[in-house]
């Protein structure tokens, strides 16, 4: 009975830790989500996730990074939906281009937009999101 007891608790805490990397999000989510991409990141990363236009080498300045596409043709997928909401809400120590969001964007609404991004990629490629991207396809 015990077992139980344990194994139920650490099947609930692990569904909500490991949220759901590999499942495709909710259409609830993934509306939620666009409004704040459509807000806070399409600047950037553009419609539908698809990167902002490289520069040539020649002329991008030493650094400067641009913002890679979140569909599928980048490597997005390749990470878990918790290392997606981090670097969303810390933001990525070699550019200062991707900033932390925590102070305006809050852990839920990190996941949301983690849906959105989702709902970008292919039901194949969301099978194989990040740890088992090596092996999957
Ligand atoms: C001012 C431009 C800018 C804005 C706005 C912006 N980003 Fe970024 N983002 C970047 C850049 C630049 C990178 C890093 C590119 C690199 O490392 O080559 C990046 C990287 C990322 C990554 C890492 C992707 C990977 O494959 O490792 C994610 C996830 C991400 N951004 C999500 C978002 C989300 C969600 C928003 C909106 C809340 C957002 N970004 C807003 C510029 C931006």
């Amino acid at each position: 009975m015990f077992n139980k007891i344990c194994l139920l608790l650490l099947l609930v805490i692990s569904q909500t830790i490991s949220a759901e990397t590999g499942r495709a999000p909710t259409a609830d989510q993934v509306n939620a989500g666009k409004v704040l991409y459509q807000r806070y990141c399409v600047a950037c990363h553009g419609e539908n996730g698809v990167g902002e236009a490289p520069i040539p080498d020649t002329i991008r300045a030493p650094g400067y990074f641009t913002a890679m596409p979140l569909d599928e043709q980048s490597h997005a997928w390749h990470h878990s939906d918790e290392q997606l909401q981090e670097t969303i809400l810390q933001g990525l120590q070699r550019t200062q281009r991707m900033p932390a969001w925590k102070a305006v964007i809050t852990p839920d609404q990190a996941a949301l937009l983690v849906a959105y991004i989702k709902s970008l990629w292919s039901p194949r490629i969301v099978a194989c999101q990040g740890p088992r991207h090596m092996s999957c396809m």
